[in-house]
């Protein structure tokens, strides 16, 4: 009988999806499992779409997605950046930040190629170097003081001639951590001597806590990449816009991976929809100012979570800078899946295990504050009890 490709078989199931799966089924749960708020995408957005369709947004595009957008995004990062990149050829819109990572990760890797993964980490691009035959290393940042830090050392060790690409994700999800200009140039310089690519997932670029004024990105590797640099930046209008169901996104790369992606995405999705590329289209033009407010909403959440959780017996957790994640560490806790299932069924409180996010996560659970306060206070009250009635 014909059986499953070995190659599908070693992807493991995502462990934040396998422990939804649990919640959907119940009344009730606070869901803070997933990387996302309770808020719908903005009005001015959903208007777009419609007006889109209205206008006939309803053939196929380009593959490499609809000029116009591309041309705004490129008008994007000389605005927000500083960058400047070329839409024809450096620019390719995508179906979501995962197929970004998917399209792009298939374009650099053969099978049996390695790539080294900065973790803890959404564990999905971890899961298409399985995808692709390849074999993902989990590299832990190293927690120093209340900052997670690259561990160059254990990245150094873990080359080998099979090395192709290096993964890391800032802001991070699940860790909030951002990296500094001093980790971005020398996580450049060292892709550089090993003659590997840098992908930088930077999907969080504008959930930034740090910056002068509210709204301040991150600064992108692009800053300090040149166009010949073997650099790709995954993206997505998914966080920014509160557009996470629209399943739209872009990635950044040198020519021939931007060519070849735009190739390949013929056979994968061809292209993502065409009035869904007006609506981001429209989103990038208007969305500073609702940004700005969600931002503002964002860094109160944080700052109530976090006072919460320090509050609690057992739990230590670094203060992000970027992102809506908190992972706080448990003292005691060894499988953070059964924690996290136990205090699902009994509290209904959902939150996503940090082993979900491979090196470096057990023992931690993930929380993601992007919801509404009033739900964020339930489920703080709830955890705090659920620990204080028991030694985990
Ligand atoms: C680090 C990271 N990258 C990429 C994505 C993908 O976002 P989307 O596929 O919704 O664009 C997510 C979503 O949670 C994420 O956390």
């Amino acid at each position: 009988m014909p059986t499953v490709a070995s190659s599908a078989l070693r992807v493991p199931q995502s462990r934040i999806r396998e422990l939804a799966d649990i919640a959907m089924k119940m009344d009730d749960v606070l869901k803070l499992y997933f990387g996302e708020s309770n808020i719908q995408t903005p009005e001015y957005i959903k208007r777009a779409a419609a007006k889109a369709l209205g206008e006939g947004y309803t053939f196929y595009t380009e593959n490499a997605g609809l000029p116009g957008l591309r041309q705004d995004l490129a008008d994007y990062y000389r605005r927000v950046q500083d960058v400047d990149l070329d839409p024809r050829s450096e620019i390719v819109v995508t179906a979501s930040g995962v197929q970004a990572l998917n399209v792009t990760i298939r374009c650099v890797l053969n099978p049996g190629d390695e790539a080294l993964v900065l973790t803890p980490a959404w564990p999905n691009s971890a899961a298409n170097v399985w995808m692709d035959n390849a074999v993902p290393k989990e590299i832990p940042l190293l927690l120093r003081g209340d900052r997670y830090a690259v561990d160059f050392d254990s990245l150094q060790a873990a080359v080998t001639p099979r090395t192709r690409l290096l993964v890391y994700t800032s802001p991070s999800n699940p860790l909030g951590w951002v990296a500094t200009e001093d980790e971005q140039e020398e996580l450049l310089e060292f892709t550089r001597r090993y003659n590997l690519w840098l992908l930088a997932d930077e999907v969080y670029e504008r959930l930034y806590y740090r910056g002068v004024e509210p709204g301040i990105p991150t600064p992108s590797i692009l800053r300090k990449a040149n166009r010949d640099d073997a650099v790709i930046v995954a993206q997505s209008f998914s966080k920014t816009y509160c557009m996470t169901g629209w399943r739209i996104g872009w990635l950044v790369a040198r020519r021939d991976v931007g060519q070849k992606a735009t190739q390949l995405n013929e056979f994968i999705i061809s292209h993502p929809a065409s009035f869904v590329q007006r609506a981001a289209q429209t989103a990038l033009a208007l969305g500073e100012e609702e940004l700005r407010k969600m931002l503002a909403r964002l860094k109160e959440n944080r700052d109530f979570c976090l006072a919460a959780l320090r509050r609690m017996p057992r739990v230590t957790v670094p203060s992000p800078d970027g992102a809506f994640y908190l992972f706080p560490k448990i003292e005691g806790v060894t499988d953070s899946f059964a924690f996290c299932r136990k205090l699902l069924e009994e509290t209904h409180v959902g939150l996503a295990p940090g082993v979900a996010f491979g090196a470096g996560g057990e023992g931690s659970v993930r929380i993601c504050y992007a919801a509404e306060q009033g739900i964020l206070e339930q489920a703080m009250e709830r955890l705090a009890r659920f620990l204080s009635q028991r030694v985990v």
